[in-house]
């Protein structure tokens, strides 16, 4: 039986994922398939009650025990300095070596997007974004802290190794998934030592893939071309510190936050899902938050763990209580959080 790890987390993760987790349990139900689900209460109130963010084992636990991990978000205004998000969800991706973070930009409804005309249509690509290195590292430092002579200094960390494999990860997916076209972005005419190391690992990674075309954008242009032209994209690789920001900006195509969703996969390992939101603290305890990107991201879970069929069917499901307007105020609905994962899970039923 596959196992999975629930981490609520902070703000709005609790309530999301409990209606993700009520809608995996309809799943099973449904498609008769086994799967536990094991919750756990890492989190800002633990790490404030306790000073500890994730037990000592927890790494260990997680990548012997389990197959997968589902969490909220982490971010709480009472921990200034993020440092319990630092510890639980960058040390999974780092632990636990999870060097894609896997980021689907599809538009399921054109009434979502902000964008004019049919280029509404055409908003339906990934990004690949590299999970394990790059600004993410914490290699720096301070000199002369808080006096007007300060220095501050932060490293960005690029690999032969960790640059290689995301883009290798991103043909791979494309050759595997019929997208046409692999587009590495960076800022190689700004960052001459690291980006220049992602230019030249794509221009030998490329032509082992002959049937997927490949280009480059620089990352600012890439920016506007995901609003002028999303068409132009069908996989995007990029750093971790320009994913992290042009899938906000993938997110908002899709019609917010409120609807994106991402796997944080070492393909074969324990894989980490979670919304791309945060814990949006001025939402939390009101019951008024989108369910839908957590939702979606229990789809790309039960797809990574091998029910597709299931998967298929909750993004089906979404797909038709968005169409009813059966959504929460952020996408234009009137419904709650739990209404609207109730209004889900009345379409997925009917499967
Ligand atoms: P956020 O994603 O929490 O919220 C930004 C805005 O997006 C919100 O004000 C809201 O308007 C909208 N939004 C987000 N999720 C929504 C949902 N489910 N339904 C409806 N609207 C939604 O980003 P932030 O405000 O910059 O960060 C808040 C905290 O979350 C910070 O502590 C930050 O570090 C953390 N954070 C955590 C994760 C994570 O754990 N994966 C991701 C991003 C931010
Ligand atoms: C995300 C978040 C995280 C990131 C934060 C909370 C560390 O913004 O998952 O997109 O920057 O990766
Ligand atoms: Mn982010």
């Amino acid at each position: 039986m596959k196992r999975v790890a629930v981490i609520a987390g902070d703000g709005i993760g609790p309530e999301v994922i409990n209606e993700a987790v009520k809608t995996i349990a309809l799943a099973k139900e449904v498609f008769a398939f086994e799967l536990s689900l094991e919750p756990f209460d890492w989190g800002a109130s633990k790490y404030l009650a306790t000073g500890i963010s994730m037990p000592e084992d927890g790494l260990e636990m997680l990548a012997t025990e389990f197959d997968a991990i589902i969490t909220g978000a982490f971010g709480d205004p009472r921990v200034p300095d993020n440092k319990h998000a630092a510890d639980i969800l960058l040390g999974m991706r780092f632990g636990l070596d999870l060097y894609i973070n896997l980021r689907p930009i599809k538009l399921i409804a054109a009434k979502l997007c902000p964008l004019k005309d049919d280029r509404r249509d055409k908003v339906n690509f990934v990004v690949f974004r590299e999970n394990t290195e790059g600004m993410y590292v914490f290699m720096g430092g301070n000199f002369k802290k808080g006096s007007a002579d300060e220095v501050a200094v932060q490293e960005e960390i690029n690999t032969r190794k960790g640059v290689e494999r995301i883009i290798t990860a991103a043909f791979e997916y494309a050759r595997a998934n019929q997208r046409k076209r692999v587009t590495m972005s960076d800022k190689s005419n700004v960052l001459t030592y690291g980006h220049d190391l992602w230019q030249r690992t794509f221009k030998e990674v490329a032509p082992r893939y002959p049937d997927i075309a490949a280009n480059h954008l620089y990352v600012d242009v890439l920016a506007m071309w995901m609003v002028l032209d999303p068409e132009r994209f069908d996989v995007i690789v990029t750093n971790n510190l320009f994913g992290d920001i042009v899938t906000d900006l993938g997110a908002a195509l899709q019609g917010g936050l409120g609807m994106a969703a991402s796997g944080n996969i070492h393909p074969g390992k324990v894989s980490l899902f979670e919304p791309v939101h945060g814990s949006a603290p001025q939402f939390a305890g009101k019951n008024v938050a989108n369910p839908i990107a957590a939702i979606l991201t229990s789809a790309m879970m039960l797809d990574y763990l091998g029910f597709k069929e299931a998967a298929v069917a909750i993004e089906n499901a979404v797909e038709l209580a968005v169409q009813h307007d059966e959504t929460t105020q952020d996408i234009g609905g009137n419904l709650l959080t739990t209404e609207a994962g109730d209004a889900i899970r009345k379409y997925l039923q009917k499967a």
